[in-house]
């Protein structure tokens, strides 16, 4: 498959010279267009309706050596002002660049998935206003907004509050009043899955989803990655809106579970990672994917 090119300057996408120096590299199979690469750049060369599903699952901001002071000059109405700091440094942003990040992610994935498709989005409450603001701001309609509840989420330590122990995911399509989006129905109220105690077979699918935050040896055999998303939370995202035979895009690739799942689910996939260490572990993640046996729907 191929999607794009990719450039030939290692520019941000506003123009501006990348300091981390991005040596444009890519993995390219007939199933599977894995780019290291700033995801701004790159989804402003996709096509205009290209896309049957997206997955984002951005910098939240989250991670914390936190201070929470506020810089002025960054100061957003509304908003309160900056906050973070992180110990990774791919996370390492401000509150105003998370709310400008978004509006210009969501706005790219508004260009490029087609009406029929749509959009899961995770977030933590350090983004999750952003993004539900970006998606009413933008006519981007929220179909449901998912509860994952990490059954084993890691306890307190400080006990200074309750224990975080689930994100939230949206639902989005482009499609506006007609929506056209593709729902795979009965696949989901047929479902049930391994240590989900909330979803019975043949009930409707509710928004609130009981999965482990754990990842299974296979998961992590090729290394990990500090956010990486459990496979089973992923596969099921496909079940729910996946296309077999569609193009899926990720723009923030991180490990790659949501492109490995695509290629399960028979999806052609394309992704972005601006971290070589992560890109490398996506790429090993892939081949090992293919190399198994062929998906169901191919
Ligand atoms: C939240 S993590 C994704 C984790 C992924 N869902 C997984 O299961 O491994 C976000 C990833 O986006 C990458 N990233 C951050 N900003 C980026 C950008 N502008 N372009 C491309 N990748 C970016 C980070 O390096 C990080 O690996």
């Amino acid at each position: 498959m191929t999607f794009f090119e990719p450039p030939n300057e290692n520019l941000r996408s506003d123009g501006s010279a990348n300091d981390e120096e991005i040596t444009p590299s890519k993995y390219v199979t007939d199933q599977v267009e894995l780019h290291l690469e700033d995801a701004f750049q790159g989804l402003s060369r996709l096509e205009t309706n290209s896309i049957d599903l997206a997955i984002v699952d951005p910098p939240y901001g989250a991670s914390s050596t936190a201070s929470w002071a506020y810089e002025s000059k960054e100061r957003l109405a509304g908003f309160g002002g900056d906050w973070k700091l992180t110990q990774e440094s791919w996370d390492l942003i401000t509150q105003h660049e998370s709310f400008e990040g978004t509006i210009r992610w969501l706005q790219e994935l508004k260009r490029v998935v087609r009406a029929t498709g749509s959009i899961w989005i995770h977030s933590t409450y350090h983004n999750s206003g952003f993004v539900n603001v970006a998606c009413q701001l933008l006519n981007v309609e929220i179909i449901n907004e998912v509860v994952w509840f990490k059954r084993n989420a890691f306890p307190n330590l400080a006990c200074r509050r309750l224990t975080a122990s689930h994100e939230t995911i949206l639902w989005a399509h482009t499609g506006g009043k007609k929506r056209e989006y593709l729902f795979n129905y009965d696949e989901a109220k047929r479902a049930t899955f391994v240590g989900d105690k909330l979803k019975e077979a043949d009930k409707q699918l509710r928004t609130v989803w009981d999965i482990s935050n754990n990842k299974t040896k296979e998961e992590l055999f090729f290394g990990s990655h500090p956010t990486q998303k459990p496979l089973r939370l992923t596969d099921r995202l496909l079940l729910i809106a996946g296309k077999p035979g569609g193009t899926l895009l990720v723009p923030f690739v991180g490990s790659g579970t949501e492109l490995v799942s695509g290629v399960r689910y028979g999806m052609n996939v394309v992704g972005f990672e601006n971290k070589e260490e992560f890109f490398d572990l996506a790429k090993r993640r892939l081949e090992n994917e293919l190399a198994r046996a062929p998906s169901l729907f191919n």
